[in-house]
Parts: structure tokens; C-alpha cells; sequence
């Protein structure tokens, strides 16, 4: 964090997911690097909870929020909490997301349904009611959890493809949106990473996707934590519409 800033006026972060994988993962760095952190969850409110009284005992300052990412209300209600309390956010990190596998031919609808809502109504109800407060203040970032899926393909994700597909077309289009406000929109495409997401893959799944990873092995939350922590900070204020992937060189 380099901006200069007080006990009371130190920017905060919302992160969507935090409780648990990549999400938590960008919820310590950024609460290290001296952030106050926002993190929503929808069913894990003891890793929640965990992960509140870590960051305190370090001295950190994170506040977990149960709130479903798909739920107009819900979300209206807390970005109306949040701004009221702390003002606009210093930066969106749009992260909550799930996966429903099937090949196309097997999907039920509440499959699709359930991960187009989860991963792409919920970046826009979040970035829809937080921006208000963010253009106002004329500074800020907002980054999309994408997916390097979106890039390659993935053989019985073409619900989750379809999402993170989208997320970069929205990053592009808001960025166009937002620019003239000071507000930068980007995204991240991740590729494997050791969370609960891969880790029901069966071992001799996992070794195969280790080998065809140039750096032979999966990303870790903090590798992902790495660039979102760039993305919101004054070290990438002259980049905004992109997609950065995150992938070990999966996809090169
Ligand atoms: N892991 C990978 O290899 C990988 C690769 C590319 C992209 N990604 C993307 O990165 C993001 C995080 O993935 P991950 O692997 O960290 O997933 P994860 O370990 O399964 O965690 C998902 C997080 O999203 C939250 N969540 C899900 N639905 C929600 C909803 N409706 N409302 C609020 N919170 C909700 C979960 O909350 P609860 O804990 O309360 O359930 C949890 O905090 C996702 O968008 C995913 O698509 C992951």
C-alpha cells in the first residue's frame, strides 16, 4: 500500500470469497500489506471466523460478512452498509465464484443457471452497487476473478468457461465505462491452483495436469494474491481493461 493515510483513514478492500482458496489467499496479503479488508462468504462461517481472529492477532483488521454474491437485496444492503461506514472502496476484488461439471449434453439447467448466476450476475449487482461511491471519489480498482478456462477450454465447463469468458469482456467494456472516473477495471485468469476448486481432482488427474504446466506444479492462492495486490495498487495506475493470466505457463 503506498498511499498516505491515518489509523482512521486507511483504504479498505472488499473481497467476495474470502473464507476460503484464492480469496482468503488475497485477503491476508492485502490485509499485510496494511489494507483494511471486507470479505464475504456464503457458507463458511467458522473459516470465516478463523480468519477474522488470525488477521487480528497479527494486528490486521478484516471483518468477514455473510452475504450471497447472487442476491440483489443482500448486496444492496451491504454495499449501503459499507459505504455509510467507511466510505467508497479502494478497490473490488470480485472473486466468489463455483463450478457445476457436466458435458453440455448431460447439464441440467439449474447447472447452468446456478454457475452463470454465481460467477457473472454476482460481479455485476457487486460492481453496480458499489460504484456509485467509487466514481464519486474518483479513484479506485475493481478486479474479476476470470479463469485461464475461458482461454483454453475445459472439457465439461462450458457453463464455467461461459462466465469467465464474460468477465473479461466486462473488464474491457467497464474499463470503458469507468476510465474518465479515475476507476480501473482488470482481470485475472488463474490456472491451476491448489484450492478446494482442484482439490477433489483424482491424484492421477492432478499428476497430469502437473505435467503439462511448464513450472510442474500448481499455482498457490498467494500467486494469485500477488497480482491482485498489483492490480489495486499505485504500481499499475496507467493499466486498466486487461487480463493478466496467472497459469505457470499453462496456456503459453
Ligand atoms: N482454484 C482454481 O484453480 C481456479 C482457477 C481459475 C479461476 N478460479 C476462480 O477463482 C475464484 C476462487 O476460486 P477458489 O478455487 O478459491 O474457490 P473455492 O476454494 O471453492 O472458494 C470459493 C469462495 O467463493 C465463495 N462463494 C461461492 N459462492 C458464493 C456466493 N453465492 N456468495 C458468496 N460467496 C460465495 C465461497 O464461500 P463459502 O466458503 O462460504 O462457500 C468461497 O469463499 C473463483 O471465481 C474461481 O472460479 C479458480
Amino acid at each position: 500500500m503506498t498511499e498516505q493515510t491515518t489509523e482512521q483513514t486507511r483504504p479498505w478492500v472488499l473481497v467476495t470469497g474470502g473464507s476460503r482458496g484464492i480469496g482468503r489467499g488475497i485477503v491476508e496479503r492485502l490485509a499485510d500489506e496494511g489494507y483494511d479488508i471486507v470479505f464475504t462468504f456464503l457458507k463458511a462461517e467458522s473459516l470465516a471466523a478463523s480468519l477474522e481472529d488470525a488477521l487480528h492477532g497479527q494486528g490486521q483488521r478484516a471483518v468477514g460478512v455473510r452475504c450471497d454474491a447472487t442476491d440483489e437485496s443482500q448486496v444492496k444492503a451491504m454495499a449501503e452498509h459499507l459505504v455509510a461506514e467507511r466510505g467508497a472502496p479502494h478497490a473490488l476484488i470480485l472473486n466468489a465464484g463455483i463450478t457445476q461439471d457436466a458435458l453440455l449434453m448431460s447439464m441440467r439447467t439449474e447447472q447452468w443457471d446456478d454457475v452463470i448466476s454465481a460467477n457473472l450476475r454476482s460481479i455485476f449487482l457487486a460492481a453496480r452497487a458499489f460504484l456509485p461511491a467509487m466514481l464519486e471519489r474518483r479513484d479506485g480498482a475493481i478486479v474479476l476473478m476470470s479463469s485461464v478456462t475461458a482461454l483454453k477450454g475445459n472439457t465439461g465447463q462450458t457453463n464455467y468457461a461461459a462466465t469467465k469468458a464474460a468477465m473479461m469482456g466486462v473488464a474491457r467494456s467497464l474499463a470503458l465505462e469507468v476510465g474518465r472516473f479515475n476507476i480501473r477495471v482488470n482481470a485475472i485468469a488463474p490456472g491451476f491452483i491448489a484450492t478446494d476448486m482442484v482439490d477433489g481432482f483424482p491424484e492421477a488427474r492432478l499428476a497430469q495436469i502437473k505435467k503439462s504446466i511448464p513450472l510442474r506444479r500448481l499455482g498457490t492462492a498467494d500467486d494469485v494474491a500477488a497480482l491482485a495486490s498489483f492490480l489495486v495498487s499505485a504500481n499499475s495506475t496507467y493499466i486498466t481493461g486487461q487480463t493478466f493470466v496467472v497459469d505457470g505457463g499453462l496456456s503459453a
